[in-house]
Formats: C-alpha cells, structure tokens, sequence
C-alpha cells in the first residue's frame, strides 16, 4: 500500500556538514519513498511564516534566523503511517534526549540545529508539504 505522507526538511546544519547524502540514505532504508524534492535557501520571513504556530515562544527569533542562515531541503515522503514513522526515524526534539540510532541522534547539533524537521500531524504534514511545492513538483 502507497501509505500516506509527511514533511521533512534537512534543516542547515546537516546541509552544511555535508550530511544530505547520509539522511536521505537513512530515510530511504527506512522504507521511505521521496516524493518531492527541492534545495532552496529560506529567508527569515518564509522561516518566520513556517514557523508561524511558534510566534509567541522565546527560540522564534533566533529560529527563524538559524533556519535562514543555510540551504535546506524540503521533502515530501510517503510511507504507511508516514507522520508518526517518520518521528521515530528522527527522535526527540532535544538531540540529547534522542534514541540512539535516530537522525538527531547522529546528526543534530543542539535542539535549535537539530538536522531535520517531521510534520507532527496528519493535518501539518499536507499544510507543509502545500507550503513548498505545487502539484507539478510532486509525483
Ligand atoms: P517543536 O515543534 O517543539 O519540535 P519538533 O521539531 O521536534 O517538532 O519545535 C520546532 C523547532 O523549534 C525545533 O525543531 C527546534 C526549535 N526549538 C528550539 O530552537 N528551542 C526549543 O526550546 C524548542 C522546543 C524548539
């Protein structure tokens, strides 16, 4: 079965270790199929519009400036119950409280630069993924 989808992004800190590679060969050993794809590069106020739910928190400022401050890469995935596999795959917020064997585990610098994002809904997941890409860039 197809499953459903989710959003990902390979946040600047993985980007710019040279990471990319190494995350999308985790998500795809995960049983995870790309179904979008873009590299771009995010200004503060598309970071601040992601964002937007996380307005009134003290980490939106500098959020908003570290997800500004790199290329990313925005991905659609699908899988059979994508969101929550997906945040397993990723682990904890706080990458010193991530399972080991989790992306932020091996990945994240600290719980800002935290490798990668994962939609936490259903309802988030095609509100994101709509937020990146037009029906003509995904399959
Ligand atoms: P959140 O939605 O709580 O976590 P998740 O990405 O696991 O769904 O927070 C969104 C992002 O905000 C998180 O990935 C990194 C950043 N953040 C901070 O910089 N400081 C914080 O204290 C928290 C909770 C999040």
């Amino acid at each position: 079965m197809a499953g459903s989808i989710t959003f990902s992004m390979i946040k600047p800190d993985a980007y710019s270790a040279g990471n990319s590679g190494a995350i999308l060969k985790m998500i795809e050993e995960a049983g995870f199929t790309i179904k979008a794809m873009k590299l771009t590069k995010l200004t503060p106020e598309v970071a601040g519009k992601f964002y937007e739910v996380h307005k009134e928190r003290p980490f939106y400022g500098e959020l908003c400036a570290y997800m500004s401050s790199a290329p990313i890469i925005a991905l659609v995935l699908q899988k059979a119950n994508a969101v929550e596999e997906f945040r397993k795959l990723i682990g904890a917020t706080d990458p010193t409280k991530a399972a080991d064997g989790t992306i932020r585990k091996i990945f994240a610098k600290s719980i800002e630069a935290n490798a990668v994002h994962g939609s936490d809904s259903d309802e988030n997941a095609a509100i994101e993924a709509g937020f990146f890409f037009s029906q003509f860039e995904r399959v």
